[in-house]
């Protein structure tokens, strides 16, 4: 992944009505240069409307987004035209074939001849359509391709930031990985990327920082590890009779493990994941285990101890 630490897109205070519904209630963002950004939130929670204010494609009520200190308005073509937007329906011409639309998509953006064709043969390549498939209409797809299809349009005019609403959804496992191998291809080239989605393992697998969004806020954004951090780490173990001796050992050395109902058996609640120390307490007493289960954090449990529900429900 790129490093490098400079704002590119930073929103402040922004508000978005739907009629009388607040869909987004003043959010404040900064999303850095070269990172994959992920915006993780439940059905509703107005992860597509902050895409379409930053992707220029609809004004916030009030406050302020800005893409390297240019605000961003639908009117500005310019500025719109360095972001690439995926969006969450499919956005291409059935009647078409994947090359088809590939290529009228980019003349779209002025792309003309032989910079176009190398262009278009590129991103087929990239999200895998280099093959017969580039050939066929696009309505004969399965659900994956035309995911792939739809993140190749948005990539066809070369953006400095590429938005996915949910690109995943509704593709095999196949397709998904294509489509998370062309996101890093992307990001490797130099791309910064904005991933929206309600999968909480594909933020874990893909982003290096996370907001998640809940009814219109943002109710978190930090690295993966730092928001991980929020939730705690149980462990459960028990060890053999022959060792439940040992326990006052256990205890002395861990003040924290509380011993179970049943004998032997014991667990452990920490911020940090305490494995490796009571792994390495139990051979140097050579005290030996019987099993041990480890309940490691995730973001759904970040998202249920920050909101009190699940993400996905
Ligand atoms: N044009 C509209 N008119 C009225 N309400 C809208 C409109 N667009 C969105 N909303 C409402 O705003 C809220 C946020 O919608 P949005 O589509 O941004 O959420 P989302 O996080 O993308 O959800 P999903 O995961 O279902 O795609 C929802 O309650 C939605 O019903
Ligand atoms: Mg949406």
């Amino acid at each position: 992944m790129t490093q490098v630490h400079s704002v590119i897109l930073k929103i402040d205070g922004v508000t978005k009505l739907h009629g009388q519904f607040r869909a987004l209630n003043s959010i404040s963002l900064t999303i850095n240069r070269g990172e994959i950004f992920g915006l993780l939130g439940p059905n509703g929670a107005g992860k597509s409307t902050l895409l379409s204010i930053l992707a220029g494609s609809s004004k916030p009520c009030s406050g302020i987004a800005t893409f390297d200190g240019t605000q961003i308005q639908p009117s500005n073509q310019t500025l719109r035209s360095r972001i690439g937007l995926v969006p969450q329906d499919f956005a291409f011409y059935e009647d078409l074939t994947a090359k088809e639309n590939l290529l009228f998509f980019g003349q779209l953006f002025g792309l003309r001849g032989t910079f176009l064709t190398n262009k278009v043969n590129e991103i087929l390549q990239i999200i895998g359509l280099d093959d017969g498939k580039a050939h066929q209409y696009s309505k004969h797809f399965s659900g994956g391709m035309k995911r792939r299809l739809n993140l190749g349009i948005a990539l066809v005019h070369s953006p400095d930031v590429l938005m996915l609403d949910e690109p995943t959804v509704g593709v095999d496992p196949q397709s998904r990985n294509r489509i998370f191998e062309a996101i890093k291809t992307i990001n490797a080239l130099g791309t910064t990327v904005i991933y929206t989605t309600h999968y909480m393992e594909e933020a874990e697998s893909l982003c290096n920082r996370i907001a998640i969004l809940d009814h219109g806020e943002i109710i978190a954004c930090d690295t993966l590890k730092n928001l991980l951090a929020l939730t705690q780490t149980t462990v459960k173990f028990s060890i053999i009779e022959d060792d439940q001796s040992k326990e006052e050992i256990l205890i002395r050395s861990i003040p924290a493990l509380k011993p179970n109902i049943l004998p032997g058996s014991y667990s452990l609640t920490t911020h940090t994941n305490p494995t490796p120390d009571i792994i390495n307490l139990l051979v140097n007493e050579k005290i030996q285990i019987i099993n041990l289960q480890m309940d490691s954090p995730n973001l759904e449990k970040v998202f249920l101890s920050l909101t009190g529900r699940h993400l996905r429900d």
